[in-house]
C-alpha cells in the first residue's frame, strides 16, 4: 500500500498565500515544460529549522549552477512565516522552496527577459519514531543524468525509481553507476565494513545531503572512521550494516537488498547505525 499525502491548505505563490486550488503557474512556466527550476525541503522539529542555513546554501548552489539570479537567503523569513500560517510551531514539519526560472515562449535556450517563479509552502511531517524502522530496499541501474549535485526539479530517473521500489512493495531504490552504489532514489547511502563508514563522494554523481554531512559529522564527534568511497557491489559480502540518511528519512536502517528478484544483502548488524541515530535524535531535539 503506498502511503497517502495530503495537500497543504496554504501555498506562498509570488507574493501571494493561497488555497493549492487556487494556485495556478502558467503553461509556459519552465519548471513545468523543462523541469528548469530547483528546490529544497528544509525539516523543522517542533517549529525549530535544522540546517536551515546548510539548506539555504545548497538552494543557492543550485541556483548559482543553473544561473538563475535570485538570493535563496531572502527565503528565511517566508520559511517562518510558513510554519507559522501552516499552525506548525509545536509540530515536525518541513517546509518546501521550489524556484522555478519562470514563464517564457518556449525555447531551449534561457530568454534574455524573464521572471524567476517562487513557490513555497509547510507541511506536517512524522519525524518521530524514525529509529524504530527498518527498509527492505532493491537495487537497480542509476539512470539519471550527471549533475545530481543540483537539486533540480526535473526528477524524472528518481520518480522511476522509486515507483519501481513502492510498487514492488520495497521502501527504497538503490542506485547503482558502474556497478558502484550512488545513493537512493531520494536517500543518501552509507555502508559500514570493518567498523568503517564509506560513503560516495560528494560530486556531480550525488546530491550533497545535509543529513548526510550532519552524519559524517557525528562519526567524527564518535571517533568512527569515514571514507568517502564510492562502494562496489560486490563488496556487499563484507558489508555489515547499511543505512540510508534524508530530511525527513532522517536514519534508517536497511535490512535487505534484492536486485533482480534476488536477495543479495541480509544485514548481519545495526549497532553503529543505531549509535548514530540516538546521537542525531540529541541533535536535533536539543
Ligand atoms: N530528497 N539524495 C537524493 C537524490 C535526495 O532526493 C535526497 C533528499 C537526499 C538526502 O538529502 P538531504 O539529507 O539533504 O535531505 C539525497 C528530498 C528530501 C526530497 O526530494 O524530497
Amino acid at each position: 500500500m503506498k502511503p497517502e499525502k495530503q495537500y497543504p491548505k496554504e501555498v506562498y505563490l509570488n507574493g501571494k498565500w493561497l488555497k493549492p486550488d487556487e494556485a495556478f503557474v502558467p503553461v509556459f512556466d519552465r519548471a513545468f515544460m523543462f523541469g528548469d527550476g530547483v528546490y529544497e525541503v528544509t525539516p523543522f522539529y517542533k517549529g525549530k529549522g535544522f540546517k536551515l542555513k546548510e539548506h539555504l546554501k545548497r538552494l543557492q548552489y543550485s541556483l548559482d549552477q543553473i544561473q538563475i539570479t535570485f538570493n535563496a537567503f531572502s527565503l528565511e523569513e517566508l520559511m517562518l512565516e510558513a510554519i507559522d500560517r501552516a499552525g506548525l510551531n509545536n509540530a515536525d514539519a518541513a517546509v518546501y522552496i521550489q524556484v522555478s526560472r519562470g514563464a517564457g515562449p518556449r525555447s531551449h535556450f534561457v530568454p534574455e527577459k524573464i521572471e524567476t517563479s517562487i513557490l513555497l509552502y509547510a507541511f506536517k511531517v512524522t519525524l518521530e519514531g524514525f529509529e524504530k524502522k527498518t527498509w527492505h530496499v532493491m537495487a537497480s541501474e542509476d539512470k539519471r543524468w550527471h549533475r545530481c549535485d543540483i537539486k533540480s526539479t526535473a526528477l524524472l530517473a528518481n520518480v522511476m525509481a522509486n515507483e519501481a521500489a513502492i510498487s514492488a512493495g520495497f521502501h527504497e531504490n538503490l542506485l547503482l553507476r558502474n556497478g558502484y552504489f550512488t545513493e537512493g532514489s531520494h536517500s543518501s547511502l552509507f555502508f559500514v565494513k570493518y567498523g568503517v563508514v564509506y560513503t560516495h563522494p560528494e560530486g556531480p554523481e550525488i546530491l550533497s545531503g545535509i543529513t548526510r554531512a550532519e552524519v559524517i559529522n557525528i562519526c567524527a564527534s564518535l571517533n568512527i572512521k569515514v571514507i568517502e568511497k564510492a562502494v562496489h557491489f560486490d563488496e556487499l559480502v563484507e558489508v555489515e550494516e547499511v543505512f540510508v540518511t534524508g530530511t525527513t528519512t532522517q536514519i534508517i536502517p536497511v535490512s535487505s537488498i534484492t536486485r533482480h528478484n534476488k536477495k543479495v544483502y541480509i544485514t548481519r548488524k545495526d549497532s553503529l547505525t543505531k549509535k548514530l541515530q540516538e546521537v542525531f535524535i540529541k541533535r536535533t531535539r536539543r
